[in-house]
């Protein structure tokens, strides 16, 4: 952090507290919550599964979101600049190289499935999906998905979307559009779950959600469970450091990514109730995977009363919640460009969208004329999730972890999160060293080489 005060004075910051939690909690509430924990918490056993993702959550989301921080604020810089503040010469900023390429990779079928829920918030709300039976929900789904330029258009205007909102910068893009829509989405979310809720037969929902049955966990559970909480929270590849470098010099760390980690799982676990009780009370089966959004969220509600109506909501609800991801994603390589190459930000912001579009066609196109390109089994669309959240995150966060609990200075660290000895916090911090330093890195080390099949237990 030594010469570079010309550099940190034309660098924006978050303006308050409020806008860092914004921000921050924007990030990591998204299609995780409302598409991935839902349809993976089916697929792989109810609350057996929210058990273990909740401990995912706590010994490695935490840490390692906190130990993000501590390097972005530390720094001030996007991800690559970081490590190469901190560790000039050392091969350590391949991190955040490797954040960068993660970033590109997640946006390119995160923008596809945004702009499916696009197309279903025109679809919802025009009514064309209203009293669809089962064979027409997969009709309108194949429709979508399986065009070979629809779903491309809607893809695009996603792009323009989230470009026009980072080209606006970090105060007047993020942290304003994350501040108003953070609200909103809260408010929309709470008239869902009170609509499923009061549902005759919105009991076996809860149980479902609530009752572990532990007889399904698998090796390759606990790595998706994994994947899901470093997906979920944002964390491993950067996006949690380059916002920690706008955070402010008394922006409490420890007490951000609290609370950001514990209303993420309470709009993840609303999500939940919002779609299996509705689920259950009228027949359907849970298990049915990232579908469940497209095909069974509409005849779901479709067979409520008021069903156009909560339809329409719900899949503006998942748009909303979309963008604040989105932009925190698109931020860690615009960041690096402006920083690292010396573009101007629209212009990071269009060569970085140009690369991801390209790469994001193949995601989208894997739907129609792409669909029978596999590799490893998986076409695009899977193989950059599956990469992204079970090798690409988990690999950036044991790093980090590695980094912050052994290489950079304990004083350096102690520094950060008692914002140099104004706040005391003793037994936190010293309860974060133990679990960032051994329990951690231990965890995603084992988890990652289990669930691969490298190593058995
Ligand atoms: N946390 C977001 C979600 O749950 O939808 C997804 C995400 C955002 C992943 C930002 C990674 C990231 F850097």
């Amino acid at each position: 952090e030594k010469g570079n005060g010309h550099k940190l004075k034309s660098r924006e910051t978050f303006t308050s507290g409020l806008g860092t939690i914004a921000a921050t909690l924007g990030s990591a509430i998204g299609l995780g919550n409302i598409w991935k924990f839902p349809a993976l918490t089916g697929e792989n056993g109810g609350a057996a599964f929210l058990f273990i993702y909740l401990l995912c959550v706590a010994f490695i989301g935490l840490p390692v979101m906190l130990a993000e921080f501590i390097i972005g604020r530390r720094t001030h810089s996007n991800a690559v600049g970081a490590f190469k503040k901190l560790e000039p010469g050392k091969p350590w900023y391949v991190v955040g190289w490797m954040g960068v390429l993660a970033s590109i990779l997640i946006l390119s079928f995160y923008t596809t499935v945004v702009g499916w829920v696009l197309a279903y918030v025109f679809k919802a709300v025009s009514g064309s999906l209203s009293g669809i039976d089962a064979l027409g929900a997969r009709q309108v789904f194949n429709q979508v998905v399986g065009h070979p330029v629809y779903p491309l258009f809607w893809q695009l205007v996603v792009f323009v979307i989230i470009s026009l909102i980072i080209m606006a910068g970090v105060q007047k893009g993020i942290e304003r559009i994350t501040k108003t829509l953070l609200p909103v989405l809260f408010i929309l979310l709470v008239i869902c779950d009170i609509r499923a809720l009061t549902l005759p037969g919105a009991k076996e929902g809860l149980n479902f959600l609530f009752n572990p049955h532990f007889s399904g966990i698998t090796a390759l559970t606990v790595l998706i469970a994994m994947g899901l909480a470093f997906f979920k929270l944002s964390i491993g590849m950067g996006t949690m450091l380059t916002y920690g470098s706008y955070m402010r010099d008394d922006d409490n760390l420890i007490a951000t990514g609290g609370r950001v980690v514990i209303a993420d799982t309470v709009v993840s676990i609303m999500a939940g109730m919002a779609v299996f009780p509705a689920v259950f009370a009228f027949g359907f089966e849970p298990t049915s995977g990232p579908p469940l959004l497209f095909l069974t969220i509409p005849m779901v509600f479709n067979a409520m009363p008021g069903g156009q109506i909560f339809l329409s909501l719900f899949f503006i609800l998942a748009f909303i919640a979309t963008i604040g991801a989105m932009i925190s994603m698109l931020e860690v390589p615009v960041a690096f460009l402006q920083e690292e190459k010396g573009l101007k930000r629209n212009t990071a912001v269009i060569v970085t969208v140009l690369v991801i579009a390209s790469i994001g066609s193949l995601a989208t196109l894997s739907g129609s004329v792409l669909s029978h390109v596999l590799i490893w089994g998986k076409n695009f669309f899977a193989l950059f999730d599956f990469v992204s959240s079970n090798i690409l995150m988990p690999l950036g966060g044991l790093i980090i972890a590695i980094y912050v609990g052994w290489v950079m200075g304990k004083k350096q660290v102690l520094e950060e999160l008692s914002n140099r000895g104004s706040l005391k916090q003793e037994r936190i911090i010293q309860a974060f060293s133990l679990v960032v330093r051994y329990i951690t890195p231990i965890a995603i080390g084992i988890i990652l080489l289990n669930g691969l099949g490298i190593i058995k237990f």
